[in-house]
């Protein structure tokens, strides 16, 4: 009998360590991937502000006024942005660091690049030129992606091996979301040279396919990828493009259709290459969603800009709404918090007919 029971308590422990053994490596399991974030505004969270000649930048309050201590840190946001608001439901406080700032920052550099970095910058596109003008100096895409190389490099040096370096990033999430502001300037002819409208999505979706591959040929293989959201129902569209504050239809049908060519331009590239996972957020259909529907989602105001206006800018002088969290916009151009943590979480809960071809709860293995 005591022999059993030695047995038995003998047995439990052999068991209780099994479990936590595998405890502990499910913890590593479930620890968040690196997330390395690319982009334009909806996920910058304060490239710009390391960039002095820069016209696109959101470091002045009313900006950040629900972020820690009130604090403008460059998000175009009251508070949290969507980059953050997508990490987070991996278990990450808020978005990694600029790019820009970690490279100010060399003691913590090496460590910090294992768990990520944001490249995006306000302003930017898909299209080297985009912005350039407009905003005086944004970081393209293009060049977005030459920083990560560099960290790829970094990360080399570490490893002392590209095979093991490979096999870090293969596990890495990159998150991206652009093409707005490249339409924005199609729009207002801003663009450099005339170009008919297929022959500039035609350039659009052939540029966003190089910079894909070449993000591929760096190691990514997770892929998050954000189409452009209603960029004609912004304040800005409905002030600028408008004479009676509806949206603006023309760049709807534009953001329809680049959503249409994103997932389609994925679905070929994922067939093209081994070992690729990717997600396609129809950020329009999210966002349009949530203006059609806004009493359910607690918005009160889907058209207007709570700090600024179509034409102005937020900061401390524009006019300001009483209740942010009614709003779907927080600036002209920009969601608030409340409808980023809304669109996060539609990303990671949705079906296919919001994200595809899977959401990115399935993509990530994390359940929320
Ligand atoms: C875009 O800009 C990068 C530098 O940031 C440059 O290396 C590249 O050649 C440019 N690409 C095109 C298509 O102009
Ligand atoms: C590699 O790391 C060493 C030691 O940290 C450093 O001195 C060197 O500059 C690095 N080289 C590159 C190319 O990153
Ligand atoms: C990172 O890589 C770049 C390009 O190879 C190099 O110039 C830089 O010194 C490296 N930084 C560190 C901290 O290794
Ligand atoms: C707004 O004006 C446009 C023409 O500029 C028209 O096509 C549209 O129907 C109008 N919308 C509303 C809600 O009145
Ligand atoms: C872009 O071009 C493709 C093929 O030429 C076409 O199917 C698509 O509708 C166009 N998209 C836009 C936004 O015009
Ligand atoms: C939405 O908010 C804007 C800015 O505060 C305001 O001008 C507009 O009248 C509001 N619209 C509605 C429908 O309440
Ligand atoms: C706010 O922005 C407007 C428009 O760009 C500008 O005229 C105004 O001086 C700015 N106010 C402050 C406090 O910077
Ligand atoms: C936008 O806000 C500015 C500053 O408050 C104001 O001067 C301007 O008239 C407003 N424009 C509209 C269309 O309401
Ligand atoms: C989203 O992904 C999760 C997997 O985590 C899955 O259980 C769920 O059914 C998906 N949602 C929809 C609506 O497809």
């Amino acid at each position: 009998m005591a022999k059993t029971k030695r047995y038995t308590s003998c047995f439990l422990c052999v068991f209780l360590s099994i479990a936590a053994t595998l405890a502990a490596l499910l913890e590593v399991e479930a620890a968040a991937p690196a997330v390395y974030i690319f982009g334009d505004s909806t996920l910058d969270v304060g490239t710009n502000d390391f960039i002095p000649e820069c016209l696109a930048r959101a470091d002045v309050y009313f900006n950040g006024i629900d972020f820690p201590y009130s604090e403008p840190t460059g998000r175009f946001s009251n508070g949290l942005n969507t980059a953050d608001e997508i990490v987070r439901l991996l278990g990450m406080e808020r978005s990694p660091p600029p790019f820009l700032y970690l490279l100010n920052n060399p003691p913590t550099f090496k460590r910090n690049i294992l768990l990520g970095a944001n490249f995006a910058s306000g302003g930017s596109g898909i299209l080297n030129t985009t912005g350039q003008h407009q905003y005086n100096r944004v970081i393209s895409l293009e060049e977005q992606i030459q920083q990560f190389s560099t960290i790829r490099s970094n990360i080399t040096n570490m490893t002392g091996s590209d095979a093991v370096t490979d096999s870090i990033l293969s596990k890495a999430f990159f998150l991206i979301s652009i093409g707005s502001n490249d339409i924005f300037e199609y729009l207002l002819n801003l663009i450099t040279r005339p170009m008919s409208m297929p022959e500039f999505n035609a350039t659009l979706i052939s540029t966003y396919e190089n910079h894909l591959k070449t993000l591929y040929d760096l190691g990514g293989r997770t892929f998050g990828i954000l189409s452009v959201p209603p960029v004609g129902c912004t304040p800005f569209s409905r002030a600028v493009f408008t004479s009676n504050n509806s949206c603006f239809p023309r760049a709807e049908r534009f953001a329809r259709k680049f959503h249409v060519e994103v997932a389609a331009l994925l679905k070929k590239f994922s067939s093209e290459v081994q070992d690729i996972r990717y997600s396609v957020g129809n950020t329009h259909r999210i966002t349009t969603t949530m203006m059609e529907d806004m009493l359910a989602f607690g918005f009160r105001n889907i058209s207007g800009a709570c700090c600024g206006n179509g034409t102005y800018p937020c900061n401390q002088t524009a006019s300001f709404c009483a209740n942010r969290d009614h709003y779907l916009f927080w600036d002209r151009f920009h969601p608030s918090q409340r409808a980023s943590k809304i669109a996060a979480l539609t990303l990671f809960g949705a079906s296919e007919s919001l994200v595809s071809p899977m959401n990115f709860s399935q993509l990530l293995g994390v359940n929320i």
